[in-house]
């Protein structure tokens, strides 16, 4: 019997994933489906709890059920629990296993597909929400010199600096105190993008060794990597490598197998 996955989200029809696992499991021999699934947005629990039922193997979640996802779950492993966020599902035995891939999926595509190491390294997150959040943990993980979080609403940047003490030192700043301090990767987390919005970036914390990321992808460059560029940042990358990471890394977890991701980043680039 084919095992059958979905992503489950609303909206979904624009959803990458179906075509990016589909890829996956060609490449790698693996007999799967994987399908794209609408959920009401009072539906989440009661359409994956039917997915489930009729003997789905696992799930991807994404927005705006992440959270939900995050409680519904039986067991968390540690990244999907510091996230508050799952993407990740694998139904086994009787456990809602919930992980989260998305912070995984960035540090891979920054580490190995850009090859740029984030260790001893100065960096920013920009963003104190969801997306976040998601990835502080791997960030951490990496032992950067420096994490500095920027966030609008100081308090949120706060909450998370309190919260992920335990694994590291996050220092808390405004925007505007962040003028004339250099990064060497700064991470847009912010959801600006969507808007063509730019959080109020201070002038000159970027290098031409710096690495400008923003998690956000689409046609031609975000509003903030064409500010990067202008303020003189050497790279630019755009979120679509970390939407393949974290794809491929749900994919292990359920297959124990790793797919090839750069002739896949390079399928959906054109
Ligand atoms: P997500 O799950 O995408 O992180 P979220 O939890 O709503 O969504 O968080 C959105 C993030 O983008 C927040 O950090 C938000 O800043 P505030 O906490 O101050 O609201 C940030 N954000 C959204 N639009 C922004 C903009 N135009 N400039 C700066 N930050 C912005």
């Amino acid at each position: 019997m084919t095992d059958r996955y979905a992503v489950i989200g609303n909206p979904i029809a624009h959803s990458k994933s179906p075509l990016i696992h589909a890829t996956f499991a060609r490449q790698t021999g693996q007999d799967m489906a994987y399908t794209a699934m609408l959920a009401p947005l009072d539906g989440f629990a009661a359409a994956a709890g039917a997915f489930r039922d009729q003997g789905g193997k696992g799930m991807n979640i994404t927005v705006p059920f992440k959270q939900e996802a995050w409680k519904l779950a039986t067991r968390l492993t540690e990244r999907a629990s510091t996230a508050q966020a799952v993407n990740t599902f694998k139904f086994d035995d009787g456990v809602i296993l919930g992980d989260n891939t998305d912070g995984a999926g960035l540090v891979r595509d920054i580490t190995h597909n850009l090859g740029f190491s984030i260790a001893g390294k100065r960096v920013l997150l920009m963003g104190a929400g969801g997306a976040a959040r998601g990835v502080l943990l791997p960030l951490l993980a990496q032992v950067p010199a420096e994490l500095a979080i920027a966030n609008r609403t100081a308090s949120r940047a706060l909450d998370l600096q309190e919260q992920f003490a335990v694994y590291g030192q996050v220092r808390v700043s405004d925007y505007a105190d962040l003028a004339g301090q250099q990064f060497d990767l700064v991470v847009n987390a912010t959801s600006s993008s969507l808007n063509n919005e730019l959080p109020p970036l201070a002038a000159g914390i970027f290098g031409p060794d710096s690495l400008a990321y923003d998690m956000m992808y689409g046609k031609g460059l975000t509003a903030f990597l064409s500010f990067a560029e202008q303020q003189g940042a050497g790279r630019l990358a755009d979120g679509l490598g970390m939407l393949v990471e974290q794809a491929a890394e749900s994919f292990y977890l359920w297959r124990g197998v790793r797919p090839a991701t750069p002739p896949v980043i390079a399928q959906l680039r054109v």
